[in-house]
């Protein structure tokens, strides 16, 4: 018999529902906030309002586009964290609600696991998933890390940023540019103009599989700062070749450190994941290396790479088939305690390996 769940999303900006059957997305439904637009970034009170808003004309859609009826649903799942504890608290109480009133399993779901599990997602019989262990790079707008999976909720983070995430490199970077939020799709948008080797900007040195983005914007900054006492039109007039370099930048990065993480594991299932990995350097990139280094790559539909509620769905789909269910006691969390809890243990055996 399939099993139905209806997969809610409200992290950050974006209020999405999405019903799964099985591992196929009948409906992925996102409703994307403008309100944010003007100030430069996500006002979290805003996004809490929105959601608060939009949460049940899209979990109404959803089901609509579906064509199915909720007394069909076997569990709700929905992100417990990380995210804004505001726009967390609108999906988990709805969750809460509608677990209740229908009498049905709620399941919490970890918002970077489910970014990775959108890679099992099958939305035709023919697609390929990853096979374990794998290593995902999720690239996000919160989050830069590279993941080993070893089963679907097995996971251990081998790298990470130490400050800012790659999709804050992008839109920080926009900013300067006086692009507006969120920047990263221009920026991707505009590089295809430019000439990305027209400038150069320095990469970080960060030792092992860590990341680190804030020295990259500051250089980008003050190199704009220096070019514009020269010449005020210097953004209008190399705004495509700029996109282009500081774009060309971060992937470089991004692609060095995986293919530093696939030396050291030998591992070659690669895949990316999170909002980033929707952008076309670094989709390219990552095809160039599959051939360089003969990997197997994995690169999820647009629609699953930014934040969409399909990716809770299939992350809830992998845990009902455990029984791993929620209970109402449930509260959301902002920052990833789980993950951190990870990060803890690898740091435990380096200390464990020093002190022999
Ligand atoms: O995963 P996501 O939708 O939300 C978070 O969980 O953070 O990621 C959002 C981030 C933003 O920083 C956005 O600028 C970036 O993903 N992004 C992109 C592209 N599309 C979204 N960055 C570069 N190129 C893109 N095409
Ligand atoms: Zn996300």
């Amino acid at each position: 018999m399939s099993i139905y769940i209806l997969g809610i999303e409200s992290s950050c900006d974006d209020t999405s529902a999405s019903v799964i059957k099985d591992t196929k997305v009948l409906s992925n439904i996102i409703a994307n906030q403008e309100v944010h637009r003007e100030f430069g970034g996500v006002v979290p009170e805003l996004a809490s309002r929105a959601h608060q808003q939009n949460i049940i004309p899209v979990i109404d859609k959803a089901l609509s586009a579906a064509k199915i009826n909720k007394k069909q649903l076997n569990a709700v799942a929905f992100t417990l964290g990380p995210g804004l504890l505001g726009s967390l608290l609108v999906g988990t109480s709805f969750a809460k609600a509608f677990s209740l009133g229908l009498n049905i399993p709620m399941i919490e779901v970890n918002h970077l696991q489910a970014h990775i599990l959108s890679h099992f997602i099958r939305d035709n019989k023919d697609k390929k998933v990853p096979i374990f262990p794998f290593l995902c790079l999720v690239v996000s707008g919160g989050h830069t890390q590279i993941v080993l999976l070893k089963d679907y909720f097995e996971m251990e983070i081998i790298g990470r940023t130490i400050d800012d995430a790659a999709g804050e490199a992008f839109d920080k970077s926009a900013k300067i540019l006086g692009l507006p939020y969120p920047g990263g799709p221009l920026i991707d948008k505009y590089a295809e103009l430019g000439n990305k080797n027209a400038f150069t900007f320095p990469e970080p040195k960060i030792p092992n599989l860590d990341f680190s983005f804030s020295g990259l914007k500051t250089s980008f900054l003050y190199f704009i700062r220096d070019r514009l006492k020269e010449n005020p039109n210097f953004i209008d007039n190399n705004l495509y070749d700029l996109c282009a370099s500081i774009q060309k930048t971060i992937v470089r990065v991004l692609i060095k450190k995986l293919i530093k993480a696939s030396e050291k594991t030998g591992i070659k299932e690669i895949a990316i994941a999170g909002g980033v990995s929707a952008n076309s350097e670094l989709r390219n990139e990552l095809i160039k290396a599959q051939k360089l280094k003969n990997w197997t790559i994995f690169i999820p539909k647009i629609e699953y790479s930014t934040d969409n509620a399909a990716m809770i769905a299939i992350a809830g789909y992998y845990k009902y088939l455990r029984k791993e269910f929620s209970n109402q006691g449930v509260s959301p969390f902002a920052r990833d305690i789980v993950f951190n809890m990870r990060k803890k243990k690898i740091i435990d055996k380096k200390e464990i390996e020093n002190n022999k």
